[in-house]
């Protein structure tokens, strides 16, 4: 049978509640669909990991995880012990970068058997992605504090556009907006305001979209797409954006749909020269960890399109099937999100058994 290594790291807060749920699915699917997981489960990336050695991860983590053919991830951040930036920046934003995931990929749908908090939707009626810059954009460490103390203290970030870095990540979306029946693709932007990157990101994108004469490609300033997304969610297909609006509107989008708590995300290198990471677009949620009541589908579904990287595409349209199922059928077992007063491991648990028993007809889809 086809063996895939995979490196767990459950991180903070919830996500050392989720990656098990998220762990037995994957599981489930491996002994159902024939293939083996190798788990090799991390505790770095973590506050536990920084108090014991004043750093998040080993020097040599891209030694440590380069060989594996994926990365499942829960969540890192706890304030408390070590600032969010510290933290972020020595774990998961050091690894989306040093391992060219330049794509983080996080679908937005209205999932059977969950409500939205829009009038009139149902499942079906959104479904769209969005399609985030992963590794450059607004999230750079170009700047610094200057005459600081005095009046005159300032502070700068710049905003890093490279041509390779913008040209890449629309491509990826030109080619899944063109792929898609729909065949819609909407850019956002702020060239209205941002008045030297965001013009570029524009220009680049108009000249992707000459490549794709099939896509119907627009473009909305991320004001106004923040709106729409709440007031049309049902006219998005594909939504590109720069890091930090993707960022904002892959909160936005799911929770349209619903929770935050179901949304996954796919931190791709799709030359496949590193490992690329899977995680819920959640993050720690320290105000509810310990609790054992988190929503466990995000990590769930992100296990699905790991799956769907590693060639499983057959064990992950089954493991959507199985979260859609269990969440239409079995509303004694959501958690509080969903509406519901079930524990993580009770609706991790029922997914997996129906993992087990078999995909239901009519199958999910991935992604
Ligand atoms: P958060 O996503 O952790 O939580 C936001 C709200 O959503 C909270 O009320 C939380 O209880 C709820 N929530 C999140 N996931 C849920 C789930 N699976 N089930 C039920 N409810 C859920 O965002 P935050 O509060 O801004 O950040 C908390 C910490 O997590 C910070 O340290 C932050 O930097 C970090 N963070 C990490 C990631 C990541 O690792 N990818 C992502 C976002 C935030
Ligand atoms: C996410 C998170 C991270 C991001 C934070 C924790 C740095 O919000 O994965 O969406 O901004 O990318
Ligand atoms: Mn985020």
């Amino acid at each position: 049978a086809q063996r895939y290594r995979v490196a767990a790291i459950p991180g903070d807060g919830i996500g050392k509640e989720v990656v098990p749920e998220g762990l037995r699915c994957l599981r489930a699917a491996a002994d159902t669909y024939g293939f083996a997981l190798d788990v090799e489960e991390f505790g770095f990336a973590s506050a536990d990991y920084w108090v014991r050695h004043g750093r998040m991860m080993p020097e040599d983590w891209r030694d440590v995880l380069g060989g594996f053919d994926a990365i499942f991830f829960g969540a890192v951040g706890w304030p408390e012990a070590v600032p969010d930036h510290v933290s972020l920046w020595g774990s998961l934003l050091r690894m989306r970068r040093d391992f060219d995931q330049y794509v983080n990929l996080r679908p937005v749908r209205l999932l059977r058997g969950v409500r939205s908090p829009l009038r009139d939707h149902r499942p079906g009626d959104i479904d769209f992605y969005v399609v985030r810059e992963n590794t450059e954009g607004e999230y750079s460490s170009i700047g610094g504090r200057i005459f600081e103390g005095t009046e005159r203290e300032t502070v700068l970030q710049e905003t890093v556009m490279t041509r390779v870095g913008v040209d890449r990540v629309l491509r990826y979306a030109f080619e899944l907006a063109d792929a898609r029946p729909r065949r819609r693709l909407t850019w956002a932007t702020k060239s209205n305001g941002i008045s030297i990157s965001m013009p570029y990101w524009d220009e680049r994108a108009g000249e992707m979209a000459l490549r794709y004469p099939r896509v119907r490609a627009d473009k909305d300033h991320i004001d106004i797409l923040a709106a729409k997304f709440v007031l049309r969610p049902e006219q998005y297909d594909v939504v590109v954006a720069s890091n930090l609006f993707g960022d904002i509107l892959s909160d936005l989008g799911p929770a349209c749909t619903g929770t935050i708590g179901v949304a996954p995300s796919a931190n791709i290198n799709p030359d496949r020269r590193y490992p690329s990471l899977f995680e819920p677009v959640h993050g720690s949620a320290p105000d509810i960890a310990g609790l054992g009541v988190a929503d466990p589908v995000g990590q769930i579904w992100s296990g699905a399109m790991m799956l769907e990287h590693l060639g499983e595409s057959a064990a992950a349209a089954a493991v959507v099937a199985a979260i859609e199922s269990v969440l239409e059928e079995h509303p004694e077992v959501r958690t509080p999100d969903l509406g519901g007063d079930a524990t993580t491991v009770a609706l991790g648990s029922a997914i997996a058994r129906r993992i087990t028993a078999g995909a239901p007809a009519g199958a999910g889809r991935v992604a």
